[in-house]
Parts: C-alpha cells; sequence; structure tokens
C-alpha cells in the first residue's frame, strides 16, 4: 500500500466551490461511489468534510488510469488534481460542490476495502441490527456524521453558555452506593470488598446536592447516566445528561437559565428563531387538555369532556363509569367521519393497548349521526355534544369512558396516533413548553404505597406541605419538565434543603427513619451542616440532538447505542465470562447452561 507522504492533504472534499477552479489541491478520503466509463472513470470521494467528484481521464493520466481501475468502493485513497468547473449540462445543484469537479493526476491508494455489507450513503433501507454490527460504517455515512457532528457542537454550546454563566463542570463518581429509587440499579461486584456492590449512577443526583452544600453554586456535568429499565426509541441503557444543580436561584431563574441555553442552542446551530419565555402549563392542565404530561403542541386535538351530556342515561357503560367517579372524553378527528368501519375496530384494540376496556365513536357524517350507542340517545344529545366540541358534518369524534387515568393515557396515546394518521404533525415547527406543578407523589397500586414522582429530594410546595402525611394527592412539587414537541427533554426541581421536612417526605412515601438513614444517611448527614436552598435540572442530551436532528430514534445520535434488548451486536456485549473471573469476584450465576 501506498502512503501520502510528499502528498498530504491541503484540502476537505466537501470545501470545493466554484471560485476554487483553477487551483491544484491535494485530498485525502474514501471512494463513495465510482462509475466507469471506459477510459474515464468517475469517483464521489468523501471525507468529513462532504463528497466531491473526482475524475480520472484515461488520456491525461497515461499509466497511472489503470491504477484508478482497479478501485472499488470505500476504499481509501489520496490524489492530486485540478479543480474545474463542470459543463453546464453536469452541474449537480444537489451537492454542495455540484459545480466543480477534480481531474486527477497522481492516484495513491492507502487502503483496500472489502465490500461494506450495505452502501455507505443515506437513506439506506437496511435493518438496523446490521447498522450496528458494522456501526463504524453506518457511521460513514453522511448523515450519520452530520448527527455525531451536531451532537458536539450542541456539547460545545452547552459548556460555553455556562461557563459564561459562571457554572463549573465537576465530576461525579461512576462507582456509587445502590439507592434503590426509581429505575433498577446496574451493579459492579467489588472484587476488594467480597459480596458487595456498586450501582453505576442513574443520575448524579444526590453528589450535585452534594456540590450545593459544599458551596460550589452553580456545577453541571455531561454526565453518562445508567438505567437497567425497558428500552423503547428514546430509551436507552446509558444516556447522556446534561446535568445541572444551582444555589440561592428560585424556580424562575432556573427556567429563565435553561431558556437562555435553549435559545443559544437552536439559534446557532439550526439557524432558526426561539421565542422565550416558553408556555407554561400546569399538570392538571396538560392531563386535561392533552392526557399528557408531555403534551405536543403542534397540532390541537384537545381532549373534551363530555359526561355532563351523557349521564344519567339507560346507556349501562357510560352510567357505571360516571357512578365510580370516572369521566367520558372525545377526541374530534375533523373530517375523518367516513372512517371506514375496519378502522374503527383496530382503534378500538390500539385503546386496549392502554389499559381502557373499549373506545365508542360520534361519525357526524354527512348522510347522518352515527355512533354504538346512538340509541341510548336523543338527537338533541348528539347536537348538543357536537355544539360543546366545535364538531362539524364530517367529524369523528372518537369517545373514551374509564377512569380518568385510563381516559387520558389512552385519548392522549390515540390523539397522538391520529394525528400521525391524519398527517397533522408539522416536522418543522418546534414547540417547547414548561409543565409545572407536578403532583409530589403518585400512588403505586402494586406496592400500594405511595411514590415521589420526581424523586424524594423534590421540594413540596410551600403551601401543600401542611397535606403531606394527611392528604399526599393534594400536594403538588416545585417540580418543571422541557417539553419539546411531545419529548420530555429534561426535568427537574426546587430540592428539600430542611432536615426535618426531608424526613417527613421520607415518612410520607413509607420510609422509616431507618431505611431512610441506611439509603440516604450521607445526604442527611451533609444536611446537618448547612445545606444552601438549591434546585437543578438535567436535560437527556441524546433526545435533545435527536430532535434537533429530525430522528425517530435516539440511537441515530449515539455512536455506539445498544439494541432494545440492550445488546451491542459489534462488540458482542454484554458476554459471559471466564469462571475465574468469577470467583475472583465472588460471583455465581444461576443461569443454567445450554
Ligand atoms: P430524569 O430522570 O427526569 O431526572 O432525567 C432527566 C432527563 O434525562 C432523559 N432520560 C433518558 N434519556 C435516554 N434514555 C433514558 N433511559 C433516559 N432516562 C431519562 C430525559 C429526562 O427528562 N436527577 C434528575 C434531574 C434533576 O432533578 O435535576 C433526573 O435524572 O430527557
Amino acid at each position: 500500500m501506498e502512503t501520502l507522504k510528499g502528498m498530504e492533504r491541503t484540502k476537505n472534499c466537501g470545501e470545493l466551490r466554484k471560485v476554487d477552479e483553477g487551483q491544484i489541491v491535494q485530498l485525502a478520503g474514501w471512494v463513495s461511489r465510482r462509475r466507469d466509463h471506459g477510459g474515464l472513470i468517475f469517483v464521489d470521494m468523501r471525507d468529513r468534510s462532504g463528497i466531491v467528484q473526482i475524475v480520472f481521464d484515461a488520456a491525461e493520466m497515461g499509466d497511472t488510469f489503470s491504477k484508478a481501475e482497479t478501485l472499488r468502493n470505500e476504499f481509501v485513497i489520496g490524489v492530486r488534481g485540478k479543480v474545474r468547473a463542470r459543463s453546464a449540462d453536469t452541474v449537480n445543484p444537489k451537492m454542495a460542490t455540484g459545480e466543480i469537479e477534480i481531474v486527477v493526476n497522481e492516484l495513491r491508494i492507502l487502503n483496500k476495502a472489502k465490500t461494506p455489507p450495505f452502501y455507505i450513503q443515506d437513506g439506506v433501507d437496511v435493518d438496523e441490527n446490521v447498522r450496528l454490527r458494522y456501526r463504524y460504517l453506518d457511521l460513514r455515512r453522511p448523515e450519520m456524521q452530520q448527527n455525531i457532528m451536531l451532537r458536539h457542537r450542541v456539547t460545545k454550546i452547552m459548556r460555553d453558555y455556562l461557563d459564561e454563566n459562571g457554572f463549573l463542570e465537576i465530576e461525579t463518581p461512576m462507582l456509587c452506593r445502590s439507592t434503590p429509587e426509581g429505575a433498577r440499579d446496574f451493579l459492579v461486584p467489588s472484587r476488594l470488598n467480597p459480596g458487595q456492590f456498586y450501582a453505576l449512577p442513574q443520575s448524579p443526583q444526590i453528589f450535585k446536592q452534594l456540590l450545593m452544600v459544599a458551596g460550589f453554586e452553580k456545577y453541571f456535568q455531561i454526565v453518562r447516566c445508567f438505567r437497567d429499565e425497558d428500552l423503547r426509541a428514546d430509551r436507552q441503557p446509558e444516556f447522556t445528561q446534561l446535568d445541572i444543580e444551582t444555589s440561592f436561584l428560585n424556580q424562575e431563574n432556573i427556567l429563565t437559565l435553561m431558556e437562555g441555553l435553549i435559545k443559544k442552542i437552536f439559534e446557532t446551530t439550526l439557524d432558526v428563531k426561539i421565542e422565550t419565555p416558553f408556555q407554561r402549563m400546569s399538570w392538571d392542565e396538560a392531563m386535561n387538555r392533552f392526557g399528557s404530561d408531555k403534551p405536543d403542541l403542534r397540532f390541537g386535538m384537545e381532549l373534551q369532556d363530555i359526561s355532563e351530556f351523557v349521564k344519567g342515561s339507560t346507556f349501562k357503560v357510560f352510567n357505571s363509569v360516571l357512578e365510580n367517579g370516572g369521566q367520558v372524553k372525545v377526541i374530534n378527528v375533523e373530517g375523518y367521519a367516513d372512517i371506514p368501519r375496519r378502522e374503527l375496530d383496530e382503534l378500538v384494540e390500539y385503546c386496549k393497548i392502554y389499559g381502557a376496556k373499549g373506545m365508542a365513536w360520534i361519525q357526524y357524517s354527512a348522510d347522518g349521526i352515527k355512533s354504538p350507542f346512538k340509541k341510548f340517545y336523543s338527537d338533541e344529545t348528539f347536537e348538543q355534544i357536537k355544539k360543546a366540541t366545535g364538531a362539524k358534518t364530517g367529524d369523528l369524534l372518537l369517545v373514551v369512558g374509564d377512569k380518568p387515568s385510563v381516559v387520558a393515557q389512552t385519548l392522549g396515546e390515540l390523539r397522538l396516533e391520529m394525528a400521525r394518521r391524519r398527517n397533522l404533525i408539522d416536522a418543522n415547527k418546534l414547540c417547547f413548553l414548561w409543565i409545572v406543578d407536578f403532583p409530589m407523589f403518585e400512588y403505586v397500586e402494586e406496592d400500594k404505597r405511595w411514590k415521589a414522582m420526581h424523586h424524594p429530594f423534590t421540594a413540596p410546595r410551600e403551601e401543600d406541605i401542611e397535606f403531606l402525611l394527611t392528604a399526599p394527592e393534594k400536594v403538588k412539587a416545585n417540580a418543571y419538565d422541557i417539553v419539546l414537541n411531545g419529548v420530555e427533554v429534561g426535568g427537574g426541581s426546587l430540592r428539600i434543603y430542611q432536615s426535618d421536612l426531608q424526613e417527613k417526605v421520607f415518612e410520607a412515601i413509607g420510609l422509616t427513619k431507618d431505611e431512610a438513614r441506611a439509603k440516604f444517611g450521607f445526604l442527611m448527614d451533609a444536611f446537618e451542616y448547612g445545606p444552601p436552598p438549591h434546585g437543578g435540572i438535567a436535560f437527556g442530551l441524546d433526545r435533545l440532538v435527536m430532535l434537533m436532528a429530525q430522528r425517530k430514534s435516539i440511537r441515530d445520535v449515539i455512536a455506539f447505542p445498544k439494541t432494545q434488548s440492550a445488546i451491542d451486536p459489534m462488540s458482542h456485549a454484554p458476554s459471559e465470562v471466564d469462571d475465574k473471573q468469577l470467583r475472583e469476584l465472588y460471583i455465581k450465576t444461576t443461569v443454567k447452561k445450554a
């Protein structure tokens, strides 16, 4: 193989333009595509900056032309040549470099490549497992390079912005104590302490609070977090947070600082105008109007309550729902009254996934009203519902009656599904929103106990403290989530900094003093030494960049992600280990070997 010696690159492929015409340039990169026209070979040459067309002309190259004939996709090459303007009929307006090409007079083949398992180009339709198995090739594709470069720019702006605003970047441990609140921990056995385990951090929550006790006032960290939970398109077992904590700031101060950060990130990298302050909406309102604590505000189709119109009839289903404290709500799918029956049946099944016992509908068709509960109500009732919901002839109301949480979840998901089917979502819109006034606790049916909705260090609203032990359902927290286009991209809260209040909250979630001490003793100790009022937030970096890059999965903005089943198909992690390794760690598995 040859080297670049004496022919080191002078330009990047993607930066060449018409103004460079006539220049002699030296480029290095990969063969992206090759077209052989007999005495003329065209190669799309790729490096990190982009693609440029290079031309090998037998008439001009003499003997070295035969070398060009051996080129194959993904060979690594260095070339020297002259920038030439393309003739008008060969200009490619789709390429940034499409007005020029390089006529090569020297070629070095720096390395060969096997035929890759898929084309190294944008928009390839390849099974994701294959992409992940050959991730280094997948990452060569220009769109993936763009995503990773965008991610770099975002973190750079984060660091700069926070630095300008007086924040310090401080690292916290990766080997931590397991604190079983929240998701399941990833455990690491300690060889030096037989039978004992570290946990990988689910977030640096406690450490960042301790940094406030330590007097650093403004902390941030771009930090890996680990959660052993079921995976989805926007969840990875290890993911990255921009983690932030501040002292002496109130909620409004924190939200404003974060809005400034988001504005700067989006305006600098995507060149879009972001209006601040962002809309704020209480959790109650979000659940009522959108059935979700992360509503996508790019379209309407809000949930509407029709309980008052359907109550007291002979229709048993709605009656029993309403008598048991439930509600009957609808969404209006405009212009969809004539939906095929088959699709309605399919939507009923869709709703069942979210715990609804069923779904009904009202079709305000031009040729009359159709509804499975038509015979139980007068025409007048259907007209009242039509008026109250603002439905028009031609519209379809999808109806769910159940307890409020099930109605919210089902209609919230149905709203998203119908928006997708009806193409109501403008992909170029950016709808930021703060959700505030979260409930402090949620009730966990299976454990029969209250659990902190955010985490147990979140401060309750001052006016609700009196209900902590008597009526936990009434207590709202000083917690906030930031939502972008229906995705929770960050969340945080003001923290409790008074020991007696913290003890009360532990008590409310059923932790005795001793249990609380056993789990969080070091935090409680620290809180005896003058912790300042403090609060913070963490952004999901992967999710943020995913939305900025308009991707559907965070895997597309992480260089080496795991699959849905937490596997890396490239390195084959996780894997079995030697018995010796296990013995050293005092570990025996209970898995039966096949
Ligand atoms: P929270 O648990 O809400 O808060 O996490 C903050 C943000 O991290 C992102 N996120 C994830 N991204 C990818 N994969 C995952 N498995 C995953 N889990 C969470 C989300 C989420 O909004 N310590 C608190 C923050 C605080 O109170 O300051 C915390 O971790 O975008």
